[in-house]
């Protein structure tokens, strides 16, 4: 029996919805246990492209249960919708998918708070996702989350007017935006209890059970361990987190359920919205290193997001945000992504360390300021010209490959169990 969280351990983006997908079949369940249609994980099997933002990575495939756990926030338009393109790809995600009673519902007053807030703060904004996913997350911890549960509560009604006695005020008084209107919470609201509440359950005792039968669970993360709302660069950060640790809270399992933790990373770095990225080379404002090497990763890479369309900022692999995550998260193994995308370049760099007012630093400032200061400091190793595309045999690698994924062993003191050479379930190597 192996129970696996699989987490990305980066700034998000690392490949999870891939490496989940390729790791289904040997599961009976899996989880997600935060984060919510910020998400976007894609999914391609030959020409088709699946991109997921609350369910499942396993959901393509049969006789696997599909959870999402009491710790994601779910937006009952956004979820719909991705039932109903499940549903018209003929995938019987009825069946196959329960929701935690206990999530947290994002309404459209989320979404009004979080474009309002965004554009007030101008220059300073986080670049969020625009999916309400902070102010909902505010409102579990504030204790007035509407939850699925609640859709059949007596005093919905009256907790919905609460809210938005309060949230109009903010929105108008002091955002100067305009206020939400009732109709549309009622609508989203509708629209759960009708397609949503069917596929409510105690998702706990159903985890419970399956732990109890020997079942394998996968446990799916969101985001990436840079942008948990403790150990990330705060407060650029999601409003989760997004560490192994999150997967117990975000379901309902105890400690001892969790064999291996899987860190999901790129073969470099990317970065969606605004924050310190001290190995950043190429970015959509304008920044480009002399040998193009990001304007490289971006385009071979196709570097945009998932869930927004955005342009992604690229950067060389940084060890000392993988040393980092490898602690907080104890990772057991390293998933590597997208070395295809390093096909083609002179030299390939990794972070060992940073520099900040002529001192070494060897681990990740708490202060999000302190980490802009900091440059990094580079062990230069040979690129290679050959093609990985698609390989899926490890000795068929370049040597200079090998070179540098033996380096990131060493350096990140964790060993690498899965490297991904393309975007299709087939492109994998098993170390
Ligand atoms: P997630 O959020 O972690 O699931 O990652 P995304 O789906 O947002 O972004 C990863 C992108 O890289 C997707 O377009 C994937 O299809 C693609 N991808 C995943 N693994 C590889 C790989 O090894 N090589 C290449 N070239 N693309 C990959
Ligand atoms: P997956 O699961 C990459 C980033 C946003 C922004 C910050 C806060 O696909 O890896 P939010 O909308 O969560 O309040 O935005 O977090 N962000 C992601 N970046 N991948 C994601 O998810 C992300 N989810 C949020 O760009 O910087
Ligand atoms: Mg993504």
């Amino acid at each position: 029996m192996t129970n696996t969280v699989a987490i990305g351990i980066q700034w998000g983006d690392e490949g999870k919805g891939k490496i989940v997908d390729l790791l289904a079949p040997n599961m009976d369940v899996v989880a997600r246990f935060q984060g919510g249609p910020n998400a976007g994980h894609t999914l391609v099997i030959g020409d088709q492209k699946t991109v997921l933002n609350h369910i499942p990575s396993g959901i393509l495939h049969e006789n696997i249960l599909s959870l999402i756990g009491n710790g994601t926030v779910v937006d009952p338009f956004r979820l719909v919708e991705e039932l109903d393109m499940l549903l018209a790809a003929d995938i019987p995600v009825n069946d196959r998918l329960r929701i935690s009673d206990r999530c947290q519902l994002i309404l459209p007053y989320h979404r009004a708070l979080d474009a309002a807030r965004e554009a007030a703060k101008g220059k300073g904004k986080i670049g969020t996702t625009g999916r309400g996913i902070g102010p909902c997350y505010e409102d579990k911890t504030a204790r007035r989350g509407i939850r699925l549960v609640d859709l059949t509560a007596d005093d919905l009604d009256a907790r919905i007017d609460e809210n938005l006695r309060y949230v109009n005020f903010m929105l108008v008084e002091f955002l100067h935006a305009e206020a939400v209107l009732k109709s549309d919470v009622t609508e989203a609201l509708d629209l759960a209890r009708e397609r949503l509440l069917p596929l409510a359950a105690d998702v706990p005792l159903i985890l419970h059970e399956n732990i109890q039968a020997g079942k394998n669970i996968l446990y799916e993360g969101a985001q990436g361990s840079m942008l948990d709302v403790d150990h990330g660069t705060y407060p650029f950060v999601t409003s989760s987190n997004t560490v192994a640790g999150a997967a117990l809270a975000g379901l309902g399992v105890g400690p001892k359920e969790v064999d291996e933790v899987l860190g999901i990373c790129k073969a470099y770095t990317t970065r969606v919205g605004a924050g310190p990225f001290p190995t950043e080379l190429y970015n959509a404002d304008g920044m480009c290193d002399a040998k193009n090497a990001g304007k490289h990763m971006a385009e071979k890479g196709q570097e945009f997001g998932a869930t927004t369309g955005r342009p992604r900022r690229t950067g060389w692999f940084d060890a000392v945000v993988v040393q980092h995550a490898v602690r907080i998260n104890g990772v057991t193994g390293l998933a590597i992504t997208k070395l295809d995308v390093l096909d083609g370049l002179e030299e390939v760099k990794l972070c060992v360390a940073y520099e900040r007012n002529g001192q070494r630093l060897q681990s990740i400032p708490a202060s999000a300021k302190v980490l802009e200061e900091c440059t990094p400091i580079y062990e230069t190793l040979a690129g290679w010209s050959d093609n990985t595309f698609g390989l899926t045999d490890v000795e068929n690698l370049p040597d200079a490959a090998k070179a540098l994924l033996k380096r990131i062993e060493d350096v990140c003191k964790c060993p690498i169990s899965m490297l991904s050479t393309g975007p299709d379930r087939g492109h994998i190597c098993h170390l």
